[in-house]
Parts: C-alpha cells; structure tokens; sequence
C-alpha cells in the first residue's frame, strides 16, 4: 500500500498519518536484543546421562550420536566438565544389564544398585549439582514397560505405586536432589510425597513427568538403554498425542499430589502443550526435547542439510517461548559451549 493510501485511509481510522514501521526494532543487533522477549540461558538447561556398569566405559548410542553411555568413573569426569561449562543439573538414566532384570523391576530400589551407586558419588565429587533421578520400572524389568504386568499383559497401576515409592525412597536416601516420575501410573506423585515426607526427605523436590505423551520420539532412547518394550506399546499409560484437555487434567493432578515441577513430553509436537500448561500453573514448567528430537537434528546435520547449531538454538528457544522455565535436552553441553 502507498504511503498515500494510508494517509487518505487515515482520515477515516485511527491509523496515523506516516506508515507504522515494525522493523526500526530490528534495524541493528542492539536494537534487536534490547527488544528480545525470550533468552536461552545455560541454567534453563538440564543435561540427561546414561550410566551403565564398569570401568573405562564410554560407548556412543548409534541413533543419538554425541550422547554416550558412561561408566561411573568416566561420567564423573564429564559431569565435572559439564559443571565447569556452567551447566547446573542432570538427569540420570542407568543402562542395566539382562542378567539384573527382572518382572518386577526389584533392582530398581537396590540400596547398593548402579543409580543410587551413582548418586552417592556425584554428590560426594560436586556436591552442588543438582541430580535428578527417573523413577519409573522401564530400565529394571525384563519385559521393558514401566510397569508390573499381569499374565493377561496389563499393566498394574497399584502394584507398580509400590515398587515406584521404594524406589524413589532409595534414590533420596543416595542423596538426589529431584526424584523424577516418568511412569504415568496414577496416584504415583502423592504415593512418593508421603513416602518421601514420611522417611525424612522432606527437602527431595518431585519433577513429575505429568503430561507424558506415548509417542514415538522415545525410539533412540529405548535404544540406549535397551529398553524397548517387549510386548505391546504403553498406550494405556502414556497419553494419546491428540488429547490435550487431558493435559491440563494430569497437570492438575501432580500439583494437587505435591509436585514442585511438572513436565510435557516430548516438546516440539507439544509446543502447544507447554504453552497451556504455562497459562494453568505458576509452578515451574519442564519440556523434554526427547530423544527422537534431538536425533532428527543430529542426522539432518551430519547430512548438511540443515545448519545444527542455528537449527539448535532456535528450536530449544521455541521450547522457551511456548512457556517452558526449564529443558531437559541431549543438546545441553554442545549448547553450553556456544552459548560461552
Ligand atoms: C522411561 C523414560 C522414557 C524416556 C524418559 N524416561 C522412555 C519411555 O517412556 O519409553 C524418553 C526420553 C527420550 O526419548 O529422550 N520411563
């Protein structure tokens, strides 16, 4: 439109006389970050890791390059790393053998177990880091759901509750800072505040995994900690990924049972998720940049079809726009030493 047409236009609306001009804002690199709305810090980030068993162990997942699953001594030294980067939590995954697995996922509370193993010597290396550890039955059972299955293949929802609190009670008794529910059985997040209160852990904070979608994005995950389901999918735990109103249910639930944090997952098909659940709560909001997510990028990269650090940084910073104060991401370190 002409400036002409605008000043006549004007006459008649409330348009001023000269054209409005959005893009002064974004003339130059000043302008354009003292008008940012959003910024990606490093302590937004929160680094997931996998342990495994051993010593001198350091084996990159094949679907995830970058990512590794450590032995404990060699975690230690790139926990110490990721520290210095500025990084200021992580979230512990354990790679468990066969041999230790079983139906009922009884490794998982093992006071002496690879996870609780793990904890305790983070804590006594760099006692500040903030160590988040996942409660749910997935790396302990032999058949790979969350959960304690029935000869039919359902999955228990009370039964498993149990197994969940005592896991979550060995993890804070090893010294983790957050116990993360990642299980979607009901009632886990009010079952684990007792037990937790009750033990004495009255400081244990609970990030709930509170609208966790089943989704197909957890495939290189499953692979890392080989993990994959035996049986079945974990659609009647996990959500359905065309439900959001149900979000808002489960969000409402986990706060009601005591959660300090709650979470979408995944992120990026979520975005909308996060940003509803912002509105809903003013507790902090996690998004987890899964697996599959952060997969997509790294092959697209390796290809040099897309420029992967740009791609990174404006991906992680949508995560933030749609709402989300923290980011549980693969991408944490590679995006710590850019952002120094
Ligand atoms: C297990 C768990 C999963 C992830 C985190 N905790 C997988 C699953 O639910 O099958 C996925 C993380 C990722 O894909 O990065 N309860």
């Amino acid at each position: 439109m002409s400036s002409e047409n605008i000043a006549s236009e004007s006459k008649t609306s409330t348009l001023p006389a000269t054209p409005i001009r959005p893009r002064r804002l974004r003339r130059t690199a000043g302008l354009r970050r003292m008008v940012r709305e959003n910024h990606l810090t490093v302590d937004d980030l929160i680094y997931p890791m996998f342990v495994m068993e051993g010593e001198g162990q350091k084996v990159e997942i094949a679907s995830m390059p970058g990512c590794y699953r450590y032995s404990l001594d060699l975690l230690l030294a790139e926990i110490a790393e990721c520290w210095n980067l500025g990084i200021c939590a992580i979230a512990l995954f354990p790679v468990i053998s066969e041999t230790k697995k079983d139906d009922t996922g009884t490794e998982s509370y093992n006071p002496g177990g690879l996870i609780q193993q793990t904890v305790k010597a983070i804590k006594q290396n760099i006692p500040e880091i903030i160590v988040i550890t996942d409660v749910a039955l997935d790396p302990f059972t032999s058949h790979g759901h969350d959960g304690l299955v029935d000869e039919s293949g359902k999955i228990l929802n009370d039964p498993t509750v149990e197994v969940l609190v005592k896991m979550a009670v060995s993890q804070a008794a090893a010294g983790a800072d957050m116990v993360a529910p990642s299980d979607m059985m009901d009632g886990r997040i009010g079952a684990i505040r007792k037990a937790l209160d009750a033990a004495g852990y009255i400081d244990t904070g609970i990030l709930a995994y509170s609208a966790k979608y089943a989704s197909a994005y957890y495939g290189p995950f499953r692979d890392a900690l080989d993990s994959a389901p035996k049986f079945g999918d974990k659609k009647t735990y996990q959500m359905d990924a065309a439900n959001a109103r149900e979000a808002l249910k489960e969000v409402a639930l986990d706060i009601a049972e005591g959660a300090d944090i709650v979470m979408v997952k995944p992120a990026l098909a979520y975005l909308d998720i996060i940003c509803q659940v912002r509105e809903a709560t003013n507790l902090p909001v996690a998004a987890y940049n899964v697996s599959g997510e952060y997969a997509m990028i790294k092959a697209a990269g390796q290809l040099g079809w897309i420029d992967e650090q740009r791609i990174i940084l404006e991906t992680l910073t949508s995560i933030k726009r749609a709402g989300a104060d923290l980011i549980l991401t693969y991408f944490a370190k590679q995006v710590a030493l850019m952002l120094q």
